[in-house]
């Protein structure tokens, strides 16, 4: 059985301009140790996917379909319940970690808090634990770091506080919401080899949400792509990078920048601008921008299905080559 499994997810919100369809029927599992990339534009309904997952959607949101973690129904729980949950079997840490810290506490202090509440430690047993997270992410001098404010950390470390505090309570799942957009490219690698190296240790479970294709291929075993607030494409990293199956893929991954390309070189994007989710068209959201396009993709939204019989996934009715898109390198 699948850590987390989710089915049929869908999140609406409710605007003055009619209902926002941010997420429809995402179906993806995650196995222990695993880590999940999740790609696709901005706007494409990445962060709400995993912020319904953890049951912190905005007020006007709604979530529906099933979302299990081990086999146990989380979609919808109480506040009550779901702050339980959050603490101690799922983390998730976001592209600020300002966001998330209390500037005005010590970090010693909000991590000692965390453990007080949720895991009923002693202030000394969680003065104890709070060294072993900060150590466990490689911050040296952890017990006089303590007595720090999160403003006297880099955003390299602040992030890697972030995580320390999110591994408190061991949890089995942690969702990272562009971890290291925020960070320069060393810092970057840093907290990438970080983060896999705690899948590897505690056998934690891990969703990475970027735009940074890059930033997938390193750490990633498997990729689901959005578009539009729906999956387009889902396979293993290898084959999603030399065998992938939707124009829109192709599409990112021209936009990868490449190392040898000269800095002047405007990087290729795709032609055209994203669905508006409160009106989406009735075939398939990317069939606008899409140099494949033809008549039926206009009519209904192709079904997500499966490649040559396998786990690579993929929602589109063109069958033909790919590598020949305009505007896409
Ligand atoms: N509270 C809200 N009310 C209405 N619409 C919302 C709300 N929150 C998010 N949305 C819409 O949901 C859609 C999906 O947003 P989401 O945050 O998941 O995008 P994303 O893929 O994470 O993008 P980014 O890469 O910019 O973070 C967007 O069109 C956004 O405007
Ligand atoms: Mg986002």
């Amino acid at each position: 059985m699948a850590l987390l499994d989710v089915n049929d997810l869908c999140v609406r919100f409710a605007t003055d301009d009619g209902d926002v369809h941010a997420v429809n029927h995402v179906n993806v599992s995650v196995d222990r140790g695993q880590v999940l990339g999740v790609v696709g534009e901005s706007g494409s309904g990445k962060s709400q996917t995993w912020l319904s997952v953890m049951g912190l959607l905005a007020r006007n949101g709604q979530a529906s379909g099933s979302v299990k973690l081990d086999g146990e129904e989380i979609l919808n729980l109480s506040n009550r319940q779901l702050s339980r949950l959050r603490g101690a079997r799922m983390g998730m840490i976001f592209q600020d970690p300002m966001t998330a810290l209390n500037p005005f506490l010590t970090v010693g202090r909000q991590m000692s808090e965390v453990l007080q509440w949720h895991a009923g430690m002693s202030r000394r047993a969680a003065a104890k634990r709070a060294i072993e997270a900060l150590e466990a992410v490689h911050i040296t001098g952890a017990e006089r770091r303590l007595s720090m404010y999160p403003h006297e950390f880099s955003g390299g470390m602040r992030q890697r506080v972030m995580i320390a505090m999110a591994l408190l309570t061991d949890p089995q799942l942690l969702i990272c919401d562009e971890p290291t957009t925020a960070l320069d490219v060393t810092v970057q690698m840093q907290i990438l080899a970080l983060l896999d190296e705690l899948r590897q240790r505690f056998g934690t479970a891990i969703v990475l949400i970027t735009h940074d294709l890059g930033v997938v291929a390193q750490i990633a075993d498997r990729v689901t792509v959005m578009y539009g607030g729906r999956q387009i494409e889902q396979a293993e990293v290898h084959t999603l990078f030399d065998a992938y199956r939707h124009p829109y893929t192709e599409g990112l991954l021209g936009s990868v920048p490449r190392l040898d390309a000269p800095r002047t070189e405007r990087l290729p994007t795709i032609p055209g601008h994203p669905p508006n989710l409160a009106s989406m068209p009735a075939g398939c959201p990317f069939a606008p921008r899409c140099g494949y396009v033809m008549a039926r993709c206009r009519q209904a939204m192709p079904p997500l299905e499966a490649v040559d019989g396998g786990a690579h996934l993929r929602a589109c009715y063109y069958d033909g080559p790919l590598g020949k898109q305009e505007g896409v390198t």
